[in-house]
């Protein structure tokens, strides 16, 4: 393309000093220019504009991942090609989203930004589709561990893989990590955390199906994960709004979420409890442990009246008993409450799983852990009378 050929093409500018370089590349282009802090102009663009030429370095990274974001969710959104170098991977994956971008790698020449917008502008704009309205009817399940390493993570995994493995290609799964700090699922799962949730916080209200998907990482089999990157101050960052906001927005994009919970109080917890169809509370076969989900059982019975009832889950159950290990009659005489699930101990297995990076299901298919998730899963998604029936006969069923 020459620069006559950009005559009367719709550009908008955003960093106001990559202005000459783009009057000198796309000479006859009307252009709109706007200074870096101004990126709300992407949210009010006309719909004549074609391309939006932006300079990352002059614009807060951040609100970029955020603005791009909000472009991709448009209808016919312009083509977009950023400036700048070493860009973070955040806003690299924002802009993919986008179905006509590109990067250009700062310094470059007049000629060079012609190239680039040309080649951008030649793209077919895409084909609008009217996305389907996803009617709003995600079910939620919440995990939290009694103690900490009792297995609450690794449930988590399994009952998602499960679930997504189930529900087809037709419905998609999220696995949300709530423990902000340093959760472990990112790690268990050999992905990556792209969840910016802290800095996102600052405003809330933009925090919307598109950028959503910028914040998820697929796993694969229709399974996404949601999980922050590890931030030691990340609990103090992360308002009740912006989680609160997440998860609404999780509901409108998934058919199934299933959040690993800390078990240590936010002002966040009750929130997502109340909005759990189950609360599952993992517990290992040790005394303190049993003790531990009875009182956190009951915390959230008495705090939460008329929610879901936490069912409890009793994890890495040997066949053979080795040591003064309580049986499961003790177990649930401790718990005073019968056990809704159990998951047999599988060393090999989960150890395995986690060193490679992936699910039980995937490394460790034939696992006696992903048949007892397998049950389980089976006995949640049983219509309620006959779940009341299968709940008679506790974890033995
Ligand atoms: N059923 C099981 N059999 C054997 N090991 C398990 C089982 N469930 C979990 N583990 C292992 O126990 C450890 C703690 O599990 P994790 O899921 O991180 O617990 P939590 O999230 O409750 O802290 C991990 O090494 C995990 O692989
Ligand atoms: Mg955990």
């Amino acid at each position: 393309m020459n620069p006559s050929e950009f005559s009367g093409r719709h550009v908008l500018v955003v960093g106001q000093g990559l202005a000459p370089v783009a009057e000198e590349a796309l000479a006859e282009a009307r252009f709109e220019i706007a200074a870096g802090d101004r990126l709300d102009v992407l949210g009010a663009l006309h719909a004549a504009m074609e391309l939006v030429l932006i300079d990352a370095e002059a614009a807060d990274a951040v609100d970029l991942v955020v603005a791009i974001a909000g472009l991709a969710a448009l209808p016919n959104p312009p083509a977009v090609l950023l400036a700048g170098s070493h860009l973070p991977t955040s806003l690299v994956r924002a802009l993919m989203k986008l179905p006509r971008s590109d990067v250009i790698e700062a310094p470059f020449a007049a000629v060079d930004l012609a190239r680039a917008a040309g080649a951008l502008l030649a793209q077919a704009p895409p084909v609008v589709v009217q996305a389907p309205t996803h009617e709003v009817n995600a079910r939620c399940w919440s995990v939290v561990g009694s103690v900490g390493g009792c297995g609450a993570t690794t449930i988590a995994i399994e009952l998602a893989t499960a679930l997504a493995r189930r529900s087809g290609p037709n419905q998609r799964v999220a696995l949300v990590d709530l423990h902000l700090a340093d959760g472990a699922a990112s790690a268990y799962l050999g992905a990556t955390a792209n969840m910016m949730l802290a800095e996102a916080s600052a405003a809330p209200e933009r925090i919307d199906t598109s950028v959503l998907e910028v914040f998820a990482t697929k796993i694969g089999d229709g399974l996404d994960l949601l999980a922050a990157p590890r931030d030691a101050k990340a609990f103090a960052k992360v308002s009740q709004t912006a989680v609160c906001r997440l998860l609404e927005m999780s509901a409108q994009v998934y058919d199934w979420i299933v959040i690993d919970l800390p078990r240590h109080h936010q002002p966040w917890t009750m929130d997502v409890l109340a909005g759990s169809d189950e609360v599952l509370v993992v517990s290992e076969l040790t005394v303190p442990a049993l003790l531990s989900a009875r009182a956190l059982a009951s915390e959230v019975e008495t705090e939460l009246t008329g929610g879901a009832q936490p069912r409890i889950i009793l994890n890495r159950l040997a066949s053979r008993v080795f040591g003064p290990a309580p049986s499961l009659a003790e177990a649930e005489k401790a718990l005073q409450r019968k056990a809704d699930g159990g998951i047999t101990s599988d060393w090999e297995a989960a150890a395995a799983s986690v060193n490679l990076g992936g699910s039980i299901s995937h490394h460790r298919p034939r696992s006696k852990i992903v048949r007892d998730v397998g049950v389980l899963v089976d006995r949640l998604t049983q219509p309620a009378d006959v779940q009341r029936a299968s709940a008679s006969r506790g974890v033995r069923a």
